[in-house]
């Protein structure tokens, strides 16, 4: 079976070409490395031992994306293309809608003129907005308050639209909540460029001595320590996540909206006492003002995705800090040095 992995060359993307190649799929992969390099798919191949059909294209480019299709029969395609930093968004709203949305109509444009109709799409968390509820459940109610969010409720639109028009496409909308850690090799992890905006990127870049101090976005929360509660998630959890989800739609079912987290959630101060206390490294903070458009508790109800695609999170916190910390310890500057 060949699968079309979208921004295979990123974080999720590239750990879940490897855990398709070691389950044997063939992979083709598209990016336009406006967040990654080349580095991540060479240590693909070098991890899998096999090769990865890889195009450096912008999924927008229909043309090219048509000829993608000619010369691979695909059979399913998982879509992780896309821009994602919320602040960003705010700052460029056109690029945010164009990137995320347009890539989506485009993309399934094409998918459909090839009869390929099965998709795994990067959803996220922020879709529920600022929950009155935790945990969260799948139909609680959405909103978003920034252009990145927009473009994921939008584009969840789309795909429900999509299926009400033609019962034969099969699509998995999945809901990620915050997805951390790396590779147990060590040798693929998350490298953001700039400054990092999420928490465990910011948390390895002062433990390496990138980075002074990590600031903390209020200490003020309605929350049991006064720091922001989250869901993080294992990398190789999450990955698990779309193989299940791709099987499931293979098996029995045509659209589905789940949510991928672990159903527990952690505190800011927490991350920073786990982290430290399994990495020996010290993590100097400073509690500042709340972060805008924050919010204060964030974690799944993951019971659907339990019983839609069989799918349960196996990794600790412990072993989050463990992974994410090899990853940046092996690749002080990310993936700059070549293998
Ligand atoms: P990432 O930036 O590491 O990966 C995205 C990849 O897509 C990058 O390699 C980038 O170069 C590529 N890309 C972007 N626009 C493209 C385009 N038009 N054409 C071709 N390639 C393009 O991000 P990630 O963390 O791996 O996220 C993957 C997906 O998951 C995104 O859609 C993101 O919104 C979603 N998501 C991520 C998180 C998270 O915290 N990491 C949480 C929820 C949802
Ligand atoms: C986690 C906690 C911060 C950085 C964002 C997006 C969301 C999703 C995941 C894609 C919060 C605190 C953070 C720092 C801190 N992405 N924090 N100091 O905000 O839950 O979600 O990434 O879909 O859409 O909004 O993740 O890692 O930024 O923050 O104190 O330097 O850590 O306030 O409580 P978040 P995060």
């Amino acid at each position: 079976m060949k699968i079309l992995v979208t921004g295979g060359a990123g974080y999720i993307g590239s750990h879940t070409c490897l855990a398709l190649l070691n389950a044997g799929y063939e992979v083709v992969v598209i990016d336009n490395f406006t967040n990654s390099s080349i580095e991540s798919i060479n240590r693909l191949e070098i991890l899998s031992n096999k090769k990865i059909n890889f195009y450096e294209e912008d999924v927008r480019n229909k043309s090219k994306l048509i000829d993608i299709f000619t010369n691979n029969s695909i059979d399913f395609v998982m879509h992780f293309a896309g821009l994602k930093s919320v602040y960003e968004s705010v700052q460029n709203p056109l690029d945010y809608y164009d990137n995320n949305v347009s890539s989506v109509i485009v993309l399934c444009d094409v998918m459909k003129q090839f009869n390929c109709k099965t998709l795994v799409f990067s959803s996220s968390a922020t879709v529920y907005g600022d929950p009155d509820v935790v945990p969260i459940k799948e139909d609680s109610p959405l909103s978003a308050n920034n252009p990145y969010g927009y473009s994921k409720l939008i584009i969840e639109g789309i795909l429900q639209d999509l299926y009400i028009s033609d019962d034969s496409w099969r699509i998995a909308i999945l809901r990620y909540f915050n997805p951390v850690g790396a590779h147990k090799t060590g040798f693929i992890g998350e490298d953001p460029k700039g400054t990092p905006n999420n928490l465990f990127p910011y948390i390895l870049q002062v433990a390496i001595g990138r980075r002074k101090k990590l600031s903390i976005f209020g200490g003020d929360y309605d929350t049991h320590d006064g720091t922001g509660v989250r869901d993080y998630i294992h990398i190789l959890d999450l990955v698990e996540g779309h193989i299940n989800a791709l099987e499931a739609l293979s098996e029995k079912m045509n659209m589905l909206t789940v949510n991928l987290g672990t159903g527990k959630g952690y505190s800011v101060l927490e991350v920073v006492k786990t982290f430290e206390k399994v990495t020996g490294k010290r993590v100097p903070y400073e509690i500042i003002n709340r972060r805008e458009g924050d919010i204060a508790n964030s974690y799944a109800d993951s019971n659907l995705a339990a019983q839609l695609i069989n799918w349960k999170t196996q990794h600790t916190l412990k072993e989050m800090c463990e992974d994410a910390w090899r990853w940046q310890k092996m690749n002080p500057e990310g993936y700059i040095k070549k293998l």
